[in-house]
């Protein structure tokens, strides 16, 4: 039986934080020892939303590659690749421009709210509107079966579907398999003010981030806001620390919460020990960080062999769809 094909992508835009790594990464980690994977740095997505300001993208891209690389990703065992090196994303992008319907577009929940929520750019332009046809192409110019995402990617992989069948109806072949999503499993993990982690609140710890900053991220996070002195007893429930311990020192959990709710243990002395709980969890992945910090040219290696492992695929695809619609 041959392995079933996972495809995903993660845009360079900033560092990796903890909410990318438990709600993405780990779990590619995992899938790469049993499918057949491609892992993609989505640089071109990240051109719809950031198109003004390039000066920062190579080294987003490089550093989200020792990110990735540092979290486990394994070349050995995946395909690891940057999109903008494997152009059959945007030939066939451009295909799927030609069939796909604009109301199909303008009722992505994601395209209006992305408006609204970033009004200070300019998000009016064909390439934003056709953020999820790309991210269809990501996904059919492999055949990928299986597209693990969170819930938000949800209407893209529908509209995904949709234009495969479109495709395949209206040039009569059977070109593009209906992909299906893997769901990512995981409680959505809270910044250090409470709110969802996400680099747009500003909130978030990079994988990246040494120990001594850890260490203040954690010291200004959020607790249970009904504990103002020692002696009040805790939530731990409502507390954002708490949710960290669960996740990053599940066995200190328990009594972790024993403690709070009966107001042994003050926030401070609660979140100094989280603290380094949260710094021996990073130690290996910052070990393998300094690795391939060293060595940057090997970073270039294995994104250029990922690449070309990648085009072999896609160029078959891609051959495949231009002849369905004519033009070979
Ligand atoms: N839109 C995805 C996100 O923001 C990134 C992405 C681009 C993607 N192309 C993809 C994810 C293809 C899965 C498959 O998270
Ligand atoms: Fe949260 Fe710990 Fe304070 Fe309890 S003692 S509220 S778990 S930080």
């Amino acid at each position: 039986m041959t392995k079933k094909r996972v495809l995903s992508g993660i845009q360079p835009t900033g560092r990796l934080h903890l909410g990318n790594l438990k709600g993405a990464v780990e779990n590619w980690v995992r899938l790469q020892e049993k499918y057949d994977c491609y892992f993609f740095i989505a640089d071109f997505h990240a051109l719809t939303v950031g198109y003004a300001e390039t000066k920062g993208l190579r080294e987003d891209i490089h550093q989200l590659a020792v990110d990735l690389l540092s979290s486990g990703l394994d070349p050995q065992k995946c395909v690891l690749f940057r999109q903008s090196d494997v152009p059959e994303h945007a030939e066939l992008h451009l295909l799927f421009s030609m069939i796909t319907p604009l109301p199909w577009l303008e009722r992505v929940p994601t395209y209006k709210s992305k408006i609204e929520e970033l009004k200070e750019k300019d998000l009016g332009t064909y390439g934003f509107l056709g953020y999820p046809v790309l991210q269809a192409a990501d996904i059919l110019i492999y055949k990928a079966q299986l597209v693990p995402v969170g819930e938000d990617q949800l209407p893209h992989l529908e509209l995904t579907r949709e234009i495969a069948r479109r495709f395949n109806f209206l040039y009569k072949k059977e070109v593009f398999p209906e992909p299906k999503e893997e769901l990512t499993e995981f409680p959505v993990l809270p910044g250090t003010d409470g709110r969802k982690m996400s680099k747009s609140y500003q909130n978030t710890i990079a994988l990246s981030d040494p120990p001594e900053v850890v260490r203040r991220k954690i010291s200004i996070m959020v607790t249970d806001p009904a504990r103002v002195k020692k002696e009040d007893k805790g939530h731990p429930e409502v507390c954002s620390a708490f949710s960290f311990y669960k996740i990053f020192a599940p066995e200190a959990a328990d009594r972790v919460a024993s403690e709070c709710r009966e107001a042994k243990r003050g926030c401070v002395e609660c979140k100094k020990e989280l603290a380094e709980y949260l710094i021996k969890y990073l130690a290996p992945i910052h070990a393998r960080r300094r690795e391939w910090e060293k060595h940057p040219e090997r970073v270039d290696k294995v994104l250029a062999e990922g690449a070309s492992r990648a085009r072999e695929v896609a160029g078959k695809t891609l051959e495949e769809a231009k002849k369905a619609v004519g033009l070979k």
